[in-house]
Protein backbone atom coordinates (compact mmCIF):
# COMPACT_ATOMS: atom_id res chain seq x y z
CA UNK A 1 0.00 0.00 0.00
CA UNK A 2 1.24 3.76 -0.71
CA UNK A 3 2.01 5.58 2.78
CA UNK A 4 3.56 8.61 3.80
CA UNK A 5 7.18 7.28 5.68
CA UNK A 6 8.59 9.82 8.54
CA UNK A 7 12.30 8.46 9.17
CA UNK A 8 13.61 11.60 10.83
CA UNK A 9 12.21 14.75 12.10
CA UNK A 10 12.40 17.69 10.04
CA UNK A 11 10.56 20.05 7.75
CA UNK A 12 7.43 18.03 5.78
CA UNK A 13 9.90 17.75 2.63
CA UNK A 14 11.56 15.26 5.04
CA UNK A 15 8.19 13.02 4.49
CA UNK A 16 8.80 10.06 1.86
CA UNK A 17 5.91 8.61 -0.50
CA UNK A 18 6.78 4.70 -0.23
CA UNK A 19 4.81 1.17 -0.06
CA UNK A 20 4.55 -1.16 2.40
CA UNK A 21 2.84 -3.70 3.08
CA UNK A 22 -0.87 -3.58 4.31
CA UNK A 23 -0.77 -4.37 7.99
CA UNK A 24 -2.73 -7.62 9.92
CA UNK A 25 -5.67 -6.72 12.34
CA UNK A 26 -4.70 -8.06 16.40
CA UNK A 27 -7.62 -9.56 17.65
CA UNK A 28 -9.04 -6.13 19.29
CA UNK A 29 -8.54 -4.05 15.87
CA UNK A 30 -10.12 -3.72 12.83
CA UNK A 31 -8.48 -3.29 8.78
CA UNK A 32 -9.44 0.09 7.60
CA UNK A 33 -9.66 1.14 4.11
CA UNK A 34 -8.92 4.61 4.19
CA UNK A 35 -10.89 6.93 1.83
CA UNK A 36 -9.75 10.02 3.36
CA UNK A 37 -7.90 11.96 6.04
CA UNK A 38 -7.38 15.48 7.52
CA UNK A 39 -4.35 17.33 8.49
CA UNK A 40 -3.99 18.69 12.36
CA UNK A 41 -1.38 20.90 14.68
CA UNK A 42 -0.25 17.61 15.84
CA UNK A 43 1.09 16.18 12.28
CA UNK A 44 2.84 19.21 12.49
CA UNK A 45 3.94 18.86 15.35
CA UNK A 46 5.35 14.89 14.71
CA UNK A 47 6.78 15.64 11.57
CA UNK A 48 9.41 18.49 13.08
CA UNK A 49 9.46 17.19 16.64
CA UNK A 50 8.49 20.36 18.01
CA UNK A 51 7.54 21.96 20.24
CA UNK A 52 10.46 19.36 22.43
CA UNK A 53 7.93 17.65 24.44
CA UNK A 54 6.73 15.57 21.55
CA UNK A 55 10.39 13.87 21.50
CA UNK A 56 9.56 12.83 25.10
CA UNK A 57 6.72 10.39 24.05
CA UNK A 58 7.59 10.08 20.06
CA UNK A 59 11.37 9.55 19.92
CA UNK A 60 13.80 11.58 21.16
CA UNK A 61 16.25 11.59 18.23
CA UNK A 62 14.44 10.27 15.61
CA UNK A 63 10.52 9.52 15.22
CA UNK A 64 8.62 5.90 16.66
CA UNK A 65 5.94 7.04 14.20
CA UNK A 66 6.47 5.20 11.07
CA UNK A 67 3.26 6.94 9.16
CA UNK A 68 1.70 9.76 10.43
CA UNK A 69 -1.72 11.03 10.18
CA UNK A 70 -4.75 10.99 12.77
CA UNK A 71 -8.02 11.39 11.49
CA UNK A 72 -9.15 9.05 9.41
CA UNK A 73 -12.22 8.34 7.55
CA UNK A 74 -13.54 5.04 5.95
CA UNK A 75 -13.98 1.38 5.71
CA UNK A 76 -13.56 -1.42 7.61
CA UNK A 77 -11.78 -4.68 5.10
CA UNK A 78 -11.03 -7.12 8.00
CA UNK A 79 -11.61 -7.72 11.82
CA UNK A 80 -9.90 -9.37 14.83
CA UNK A 81 -11.34 -12.16 16.53
CA UNK A 82 -12.85 -10.26 19.70
CA UNK A 83 -13.86 -7.21 17.92
CA UNK A 84 -17.56 -7.11 18.82
CA UNK A 85 -18.80 -3.46 17.48
CA UNK A 86 -18.34 -3.65 14.09
CA UNK A 87 -18.49 -6.25 11.21
CA UNK A 88 -16.17 -6.04 7.61
CA UNK A 89 -18.10 -3.29 5.42
CA UNK A 90 -18.95 -0.65 8.06
CA UNK A 91 -18.25 2.81 7.32
CA UNK A 92 -16.46 4.53 10.15
CA UNK A 93 -14.12 7.47 11.40
CA UNK A 94 -11.79 8.65 14.62
CA UNK A 95 -8.56 10.11 15.88
CA UNK A 96 -5.27 7.74 15.89
CA UNK A 97 -3.68 10.00 17.91
CA UNK A 98 -3.98 7.44 20.66
CA UNK A 99 -2.94 4.10 18.75
CA UNK A 100 -0.12 5.11 16.88
CA UNK A 101 -1.42 7.08 14.04
CA UNK A 102 -0.74 5.84 10.56
CA UNK A 103 -3.94 7.85 9.08
CA UNK A 104 -1.61 9.24 5.88
CA UNK A 105 -1.59 5.82 4.52
CA UNK A 106 -4.26 3.32 1.85
CA UNK A 107 -5.21 1.24 5.35
CA UNK A 108 -4.71 1.26 8.83
CA UNK A 109 -5.53 -1.75 11.84
CA UNK A 110 -6.92 0.52 14.65
CA UNK A 111 -8.49 -1.07 17.84
CA UNK A 112 -12.17 -0.91 17.98
CA UNK A 113 -12.62 1.04 20.71
CA UNK A 114 -11.26 4.28 19.00
CA UNK A 115 -14.07 4.61 16.06
CA UNK A 116 -16.99 5.42 15.81
CA UNK A 117 -19.87 4.84 13.23
CA UNK A 118 -19.62 7.51 10.09
CA UNK A 119 -22.58 10.09 9.93
CA UNK A 120 -24.70 8.72 7.29
CA UNK A 121 -25.25 12.35 5.66
CA UNK A 122 -21.75 13.56 5.07
CA UNK A 123 -19.10 12.07 2.76
CA UNK A 124 -15.76 10.43 4.01
CA UNK A 125 -14.08 13.48 3.01
CA UNK A 126 -16.27 15.62 5.12
CA UNK A 127 -16.08 13.27 8.07
CA UNK A 128 -12.20 13.17 8.21
CA UNK A 129 -12.51 16.66 8.85
CA UNK A 130 -14.65 16.23 12.37
CA UNK A 131 -12.69 14.33 14.84
CA UNK A 132 -10.02 15.49 16.32
CA UNK A 133 -10.70 19.40 16.21
CA UNK A 134 -14.59 18.67 16.45
CA UNK A 135 -13.80 16.79 19.90
CA UNK A 136 -11.33 19.62 20.70
CA UNK A 137 -14.67 22.31 20.55
CA UNK A 138 -17.29 19.93 21.95
CA UNK A 139 -14.67 18.84 25.05
CA UNK A 140 -14.08 22.16 25.81
CA UNK A 141 -16.77 24.38 25.17
CA UNK A 142 -19.05 21.98 26.21
CA UNK A 143 -17.67 19.97 28.70
CA UNK A 144 -15.14 21.69 30.68
CA UNK A 145 -16.71 24.77 29.28
CA UNK A 146 -20.21 24.04 30.74
CA UNK A 147 -22.09 26.28 27.92
CA UNK A 148 -25.24 28.38 28.76
CA UNK A 149 -27.71 29.92 26.82
CA UNK A 150 -27.66 33.83 26.76
CA UNK A 151 -23.97 33.86 27.65
CA UNK A 152 -21.06 36.18 25.89
CA UNK A 153 -18.67 34.01 24.21
CA UNK A 154 -15.28 34.37 22.47
CA UNK A 155 -13.00 32.06 20.86
CA UNK A 156 -9.47 32.75 19.67
CA UNK A 157 -8.13 31.22 16.85
CA UNK A 158 -11.75 31.12 15.40
CA UNK A 159 -11.12 30.73 11.69
CA UNK A 160 -9.56 27.23 12.26
CA UNK A 161 -10.46 23.80 12.34
CA UNK A 162 -11.19 23.96 15.88
CA UNK A 163 -13.23 27.58 15.63
CA UNK A 164 -15.41 26.60 12.24
CA UNK A 165 -16.95 23.64 14.64
CA UNK A 166 -17.33 25.17 17.56
CA UNK A 167 -19.44 27.99 16.26
CA UNK A 168 -21.67 25.51 15.07
CA UNK A 169 -22.06 23.92 18.09
CA UNK A 170 -22.10 26.72 19.80
CA UNK A 171 -25.34 27.88 17.46
CA UNK A 172 -27.77 25.33 19.23
CA UNK A 173 -27.06 27.12 22.99
CA UNK A 174 -28.56 30.48 21.83
CA UNK A 175 -25.59 32.48 22.56
CA UNK A 176 -23.69 35.38 21.61
CA UNK A 177 -20.38 35.09 19.61
CA UNK A 178 -17.23 36.76 18.62
CA UNK A 179 -14.14 35.02 16.87
CA UNK A 180 -10.83 36.32 16.90
CA UNK A 181 -8.25 35.70 13.86
CA UNK A 182 -6.49 37.02 10.94
CA UNK A 183 -8.31 39.07 8.31
CA UNK A 184 -8.29 36.78 6.03
CA UNK A 185 -10.54 34.31 7.59
CA UNK A 186 -13.54 36.83 9.40
CA UNK A 187 -15.74 36.54 6.07
CA UNK A 188 -15.84 32.93 7.06
CA UNK A 189 -16.38 32.94 10.22
CA UNK A 190 -19.25 35.66 9.88
CA UNK A 191 -20.56 33.17 7.27
CA UNK A 192 -20.58 30.30 9.75
CA UNK A 193 -22.87 32.60 11.93
CA UNK A 194 -19.99 34.33 14.59
CA UNK A 195 -22.17 37.39 15.82
CA UNK A 196 -19.03 39.63 15.84
CA UNK A 197 -15.26 39.14 14.49
CA UNK A 198 -11.92 40.89 15.43
CA UNK A 199 -8.63 40.91 13.48
CA UNK A 200 -6.01 39.36 16.13
CA UNK A 201 -2.97 41.53 13.96
CA UNK A 202 -4.82 44.53 14.59
CA UNK A 203 -7.28 44.59 17.87
CA UNK A 204 -5.96 42.96 21.42
CA UNK A 205 -9.14 41.37 22.30
CA UNK A 206 -8.02 41.36 25.80
CA UNK A 207 -7.29 45.30 25.50
CA UNK A 208 -10.89 46.00 24.04
CA UNK A 209 -12.63 46.13 27.99
CA UNK A 210 -15.49 43.51 26.79
CA UNK A 211 -16.23 40.93 29.14
CA UNK A 212 -17.01 37.30 28.12
CA UNK A 213 -18.66 34.14 30.12
CA UNK A 214 -16.55 32.11 28.40
CA UNK A 215 -13.05 32.20 26.36
CA UNK A 216 -12.04 29.12 23.84
CA UNK A 217 -8.77 29.79 22.86
CA UNK A 218 -6.60 27.71 20.46
CA UNK A 219 -3.42 30.12 20.19
CA UNK A 220 -2.96 31.13 23.96
CA UNK A 221 -0.06 34.04 23.48
CA UNK A 222 -0.87 36.48 26.22
CA UNK A 223 -0.59 36.55 30.21
CA UNK A 224 -2.59 34.91 32.74
CA UNK A 225 -3.96 37.82 33.74
CA UNK A 226 -4.42 39.43 30.78
CA UNK A 227 -7.31 36.53 30.27
CA UNK A 228 -8.63 36.65 33.70
CA UNK A 229 -9.10 40.12 32.99
CA UNK A 230 -11.28 39.67 29.90
CA UNK A 231 -13.30 37.68 31.91
CA UNK A 232 -16.91 38.08 33.48
CA UNK A 233 -17.66 37.09 37.13
CA UNK A 234 -17.46 33.25 37.66
CA UNK A 235 -16.44 33.27 33.89
CA UNK A 236 -13.92 30.69 32.62
CA UNK A 237 -11.22 30.55 30.13
CA UNK A 238 -10.04 27.23 28.85
CA UNK A 239 -7.09 26.99 26.38
CA UNK A 240 -6.45 24.10 24.10
CA UNK A 241 -3.09 25.24 22.77
CA UNK A 242 -0.78 27.90 22.30
CA UNK A 243 2.95 29.07 23.69
CA UNK A 244 3.99 25.77 26.11
CA UNK A 245 5.67 29.05 28.16
CA UNK A 246 1.79 30.41 28.45
CA UNK A 247 0.23 27.01 28.83
CA UNK A 248 2.70 26.37 31.78
CA UNK A 249 1.62 29.98 33.20
CA UNK A 250 -2.42 29.36 32.87
CA UNK A 251 -2.11 25.52 34.49
CA UNK A 252 0.13 27.51 37.43
CA UNK A 253 -1.50 30.51 37.84
CA UNK A 254 -4.96 29.35 37.13
CA UNK A 255 -5.46 27.42 40.21
CA UNK A 256 -4.40 30.50 42.61
CA UNK A 257 -6.91 33.07 40.64
CA UNK A 258 -9.98 30.63 41.35
CA UNK A 259 -9.03 31.22 44.75
CA UNK A 260 -9.37 34.96 45.20
CA UNK A 261 -11.76 35.97 41.79
CA UNK A 262 -13.73 32.64 41.18
CA UNK A 263 -12.62 33.18 37.56
CA UNK A 264 -11.48 29.87 36.27
CA UNK A 265 -8.69 29.48 34.23
CA UNK A 266 -7.22 26.13 32.80
CA UNK A 267 -5.64 24.08 29.97
CA UNK A 268 -7.49 21.50 28.31
CA UNK A 269 -6.17 18.10 27.78
CA UNK A 270 -7.54 16.35 24.59
CA UNK A 271 -9.36 13.15 25.16
CA UNK A 272 -9.37 11.06 21.67
CA UNK A 273 -12.62 10.04 20.55
CA UNK A 274 -14.60 11.04 23.48
CA UNK A 275 -17.93 12.18 22.51
CA UNK A 276 -17.63 10.96 18.88
CA UNK A 277 -21.27 9.60 18.63
CA UNK A 278 -22.12 13.11 20.27
CA UNK A 279 -20.44 15.14 17.03
CA UNK A 280 -22.18 12.26 14.58
CA UNK A 281 -25.00 13.55 16.08
CA UNK A 282 -24.37 17.16 15.48
CA UNK A 283 -23.85 15.98 11.79
CA UNK A 284 -27.26 14.09 11.23
CA UNK A 285 -29.42 16.85 12.92
CA UNK A 286 -27.91 18.84 10.37
CA UNK A 287 -26.74 21.33 12.72
CA UNK A 288 -22.96 20.40 12.20
CA UNK A 289 -20.97 20.31 8.45
CA UNK A 290 -16.87 20.71 8.47
CA UNK A 291 -15.57 23.75 6.06
CA UNK A 292 -12.93 22.27 3.90
CA UNK A 293 -9.54 23.03 2.71
CA UNK A 294 -9.74 20.73 -0.39
CA UNK A 295 -9.90 17.69 -0.81
CA UNK A 296 -6.05 17.03 -2.52
CA UNK A 297 -5.11 13.97 -3.62
CA UNK A 298 -2.24 11.83 -1.61
CA UNK A 299 0.73 12.61 -2.97
CA UNK A 300 0.69 16.29 -1.47
CA UNK A 301 0.44 15.33 1.58
CA UNK A 302 3.52 16.73 2.79
CA UNK A 303 3.17 20.37 1.48
CA UNK A 304 -0.32 20.49 2.59
CA UNK A 305 1.46 19.60 6.40
CA UNK A 306 3.71 22.74 5.34
CA UNK A 307 0.57 24.89 4.15
CA UNK A 308 -0.97 24.40 7.51
CA UNK A 309 1.97 25.09 9.26
CA UNK A 310 2.08 28.43 7.63
CA UNK A 311 -1.89 28.82 9.05
CA UNK A 312 -2.91 29.28 5.05
CA UNK A 313 -5.45 26.93 5.57
CA UNK A 314 -9.50 27.62 5.76
CA UNK A 315 -11.23 25.22 8.40
CA UNK A 316 -10.23 21.80 7.76
CA UNK A 317 -7.07 20.78 5.15
CA UNK A 318 -8.75 16.88 3.70
CA UNK A 319 -7.11 14.75 1.40
CA UNK A 320 -9.03 12.28 -0.91
CA UNK A 321 -6.72 8.51 -0.26
CA UNK A 322 -9.19 6.64 -2.03
CA UNK A 323 -12.65 6.88 -3.29
N1 LIG B 1 -5.04 20.37 24.47
C1 LIG B 1 -4.74 19.28 23.80
O1 LIG B 1 -4.66 18.17 24.35
C2 LIG B 1 -4.51 19.42 22.34
C3 LIG B 1 -4.47 18.31 21.48
C4 LIG B 1 -4.32 18.51 20.13
C5 LIG B 1 -4.18 19.80 19.62
N2 LIG B 1 -4.18 20.85 20.47
C6 LIG B 1 -4.06 22.26 20.03
O2 LIG B 1 -5.30 22.70 19.57
C7 LIG B 1 -5.09 23.73 18.63
C8 LIG B 1 -5.75 23.30 17.34
O3 LIG B 1 -6.52 24.30 16.84
P1 LIG B 1 -7.03 24.24 15.33
O4 LIG B 1 -7.06 22.83 14.88
O5 LIG B 1 -8.23 25.05 15.24
O6 LIG B 1 -5.78 24.94 14.61
P2 LIG B 1 -5.77 25.77 13.27
O7 LIG B 1 -6.65 25.15 12.26
O8 LIG B 1 -4.32 25.99 12.96
O9 LIG B 1 -6.43 27.17 13.68
C9 LIG B 1 -5.80 28.11 14.49
C10 LIG B 1 -6.16 29.49 13.98
O10 LIG B 1 -5.56 30.45 14.85
C11 LIG B 1 -5.09 31.55 14.07
N3 LIG B 1 -4.05 32.22 14.83
C12 LIG B 1 -2.70 32.09 14.78
N4 LIG B 1 -2.12 32.89 15.68
C13 LIG B 1 -3.10 33.56 16.31
C14 LIG B 1 -3.13 34.53 17.33
N5 LIG B 1 -2.00 34.99 17.89
N6 LIG B 1 -4.32 35.00 17.76
C15 LIG B 1 -5.48 34.55 17.21
N7 LIG B 1 -5.52 33.63 16.23
C16 LIG B 1 -4.34 33.13 15.79
C17 LIG B 1 -4.61 30.90 12.79
O11 LIG B 1 -4.67 31.83 11.72
P3 LIG B 1 -3.37 32.50 11.04
O12 LIG B 1 -2.33 31.41 11.01
O13 LIG B 1 -3.88 32.94 9.69
O14 LIG B 1 -2.95 33.63 11.86
C18 LIG B 1 -5.65 29.78 12.58
O15 LIG B 1 -6.74 30.22 11.79
C19 LIG B 1 -3.59 23.86 18.42
O16 LIG B 1 -3.09 24.92 19.19
C20 LIG B 1 -3.07 22.53 18.95
O17 LIG B 1 -1.76 22.62 19.43
C21 LIG B 1 -4.38 20.67 21.80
Amino acid sequence: MKAILLKEYGLPNVLEIGEVAIPVPNANEVLVKIHSASINDWDWGIVRGKPFVIRLFFGLKKPKIPIPGVDISGKIEAVGGNVRSFNIGDEIYGDLSECGCGGFAEYVCVPEKELSKKPSNISHNDTSALPHAGLLALQGLVEMGKVKSGQSILINGAGGGVGTLGIQILKSYGVKVTGVDSAEKLDLMKSLGFDSVMDYKKVDFTDTGEKYDLILDTKSNRSVFKYARSLKENGRYITVGGSMYRLLEIALFGSLIVLFTGKKLSVLIHKPNKGLDQISEFVEKGQMKPVVDGPYGFDKIPELIQYFGEGRHLGKIVIEIKK
